[in-house]
């Protein structure tokens, strides 16, 4: 079933955290009809094709950050990838990739907010449709990279238009003149084929997460 007006609005209107967590409480469940049967969602594929070109270890330790359903951890396990934990703030969302049986560890937390992860944890981190409007901004990148141990990559896309608008590039440039990562891949890619929406997806390797901690 395709959800209702109603509840894909509150998700693109939410005007703070607690309103679209609400948000995906409800839409949870309707969520892979919509982004896959709807709206033509080919973001969490290509993703996981981005990391086997720059990362292609089977055994890496992966994150995936903002996992929603678990989209992005099925295309990862197709590639061959088998060490993979998922972490989002919704319950529901986590549930939902819960019931695949596809990821390690499931990780209820705030992208928004330090993260209770060591240091130079993960191989590999992904993140996928989360920086977008309404949902996280450029500050993340900073967690993302102290996660990730050195030498390790981090892909994810940023939706066009929030891209442009929300300071995800200045934070970008800045983290790589402050060598805490340097860029692999920066492109166009489809995101939402059926609304024509494109993304930028976007491919780092970590240098020095100690930088980024510095600039932060
Ligand atoms: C559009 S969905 C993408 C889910 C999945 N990565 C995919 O590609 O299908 C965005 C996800 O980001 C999560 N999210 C939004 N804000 C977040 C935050 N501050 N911290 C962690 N996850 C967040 C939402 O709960 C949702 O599951």
């Amino acid at each position: 079933m395709i959800s209702d007006k109603k509840t894909l609005e509150k998700v693109y209107t939410a005007r703070n955290s607690e309103q679209l967590m609400d948000a995906y409480k409800d839409w949870a469940v309707h969520y892979e009809n919509d982004t896959l049967g709807e709206f033509g969602y080919v973001a969490p594929k290509a993703t996981a094709k981005t990391l086997h070109t720059f990362a292609a270890e089977a055994d890496q330790r992966i994150l995936d950050a903002g996992c929603g359903t678990g989209l992005v951890g099925q295309a990862l396990r197709e590639l061959g990838y088998a060490a993979i934990d998922a972490l989002d703030y919704s319950k529901e969302m986590l549930d939902q990739a819960a019931g695949k049986n596809i990821y390690a560890k499931h990780i209820q937390a705030d992208l928004r907010q330090p993260l209770e992860i060591p240091n130079d944890t993960y191989d590999a981190v992904v993140c996928t449709g989360t920086f977008t409007y309404g949902h996280v901004d450029a500050r993340a990148f900073d967690e993302l990279i102290r996660i990730t141990k050195p030498q390790g990559v981090i892909v994810f896309t940023i939706r066009d238009g929030a891209y442009q608008e929300l300071g995800y590039r200045k934070r970008m440039i800045d983290l790589e003149l402050a060598e805490a990562w340097e860029l692999l891949t920066f492109h166009d890619e489809d995101y939402l084929r059926a609304e024509n929406v494109i993304c930028k997806m976007c491919a780092y390797r970590v240098l020095s997460p100690d930088r980024a901690r510095q600039e932060a």
